[in-house]
């Protein structure tokens, strides 16, 4: 038997846009994403004998082919073509589910790199990637991690400059949002505040963090805040402590702050957990 652990990174996105509706039902989308040090730890126990299994400290979690992490590990033994006679995965839980933070996505990634680590690399980093593909929008890019420039549905990825070292607080709200839901609302109103990708870019290739700070932008934020007022709260909380820049991730409702130095960040954490909102303290990884 061999067991492998990895790390699942959190993703963020420093900018999101949707582009429009495809005749697949996907949305085209353009964003910056950057993983952080926020993480799940993944092991993977391959040759146990006995059926698929999947074990998480979570409750809430899918134990079955309905976690991301058996379709991951589906399609990498078919690709492979191998038959591992039993897979037992163990997830430890952190990153915040339901937040936009691609929790999900980053443990399927890591059952890839692990299960291809595992097997001494057989399938290049590209390809693994890819067939990430077929099991989340946002598996590419846990996969390769760093920054990157994602467009089509999430998938079609460019490697970027990453931000610079940095201190973030990464806060959950209580509330959840779904992720067709929200697709299907955006489609029914007018855009009207599109992320600048280019001074974002220049800004991440300058390392320039309040350039950053400044271009944060996701265009689900407007839709989410309109409904749940603990944005605006977290947004508040973060700029009393004085945040370079807030945005929430994905389609939430996790919202994250960059602050200036680590005693800011660690102020802005304490407040917003003595709300009862959890919150996290974070890097670029
Ligand atoms: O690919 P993933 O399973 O993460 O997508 C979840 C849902 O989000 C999709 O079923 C779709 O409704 C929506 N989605 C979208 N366009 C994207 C990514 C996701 O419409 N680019």
């Amino acid at each position: 038997m061999i067991t492998i652990t990895q790390q699942a990174c959190a993703k963020i996105n420093l900018t999101l846009d949707v582009l429009g509706k495809r005749p697949d039902g996907y949305h085209d989308i353009l964003s910056i994403m950057q993983t952080v040090s926020l993480c799940d730890s993944v092991q993977i126990r391959i040759g146990t004998g006995k059926p698929w299994e999947i074990i998480c400290d979570q409750p809430g979690v899918p134990s079955d082919r309905k976690n991301l992490v058996w379709k991951a590990a589906e399609v990498f033994f078919q690709e492979i073509d191998t038959d591992p006679d039993g897979l037992q995965i163990t997830i430890q839980k952190r990153i915040p589910m339901e937040a936009g933070l691609g929790g999900g996505s980053s443990d399927a990634a890591a059952v890839l790199r692990g299960l291809n680590r595992a097997y001494s690399d057989p399938i290049s980093i590209e390809r693994l990637a890819q067939l990430g593909g077929s099991v989340g929008s946002d598996v590419p890019f846990c996969v390769i991690g760093g920054a990157a420039m994602a467009e089509g549905r999430g998938e079609r990825l460019r490697s970027i400059p990453a931000m610079p070292p940095c201190d973030m607080v990464i806060c959950k709200p209580q509330f959840s949002s779904s992720t067709p839901a929200l697709y299907k609302k955006l489609d029914e109103m007018t855009i009207t505040h599109r992320p600048d990708q280019k001074a974002m870019e220049k800004a991440l290739e300058n390392g320039d963090l309040w350039g950053i700070a400044g271009n944060l932008c996701n265009v689900f934020e407007p839709v989410v805040a309109g409904e749940h007022e603990e944005i605006a709260f977290v947004r508040k909380i973060c700029a009393e402590c004085g945040a370079m820049g807030v945005c929430m991730t994905g389609s939430g409702s996790a919202v994250y702050g960059i602050f200036p130095d680590k005693d800011s960040a660690q102020r802005t954490k304490e407040r917003l957990i003595n709300t009862g909102i959890q919150a996290f303290l974070a890097h670029p990884v």
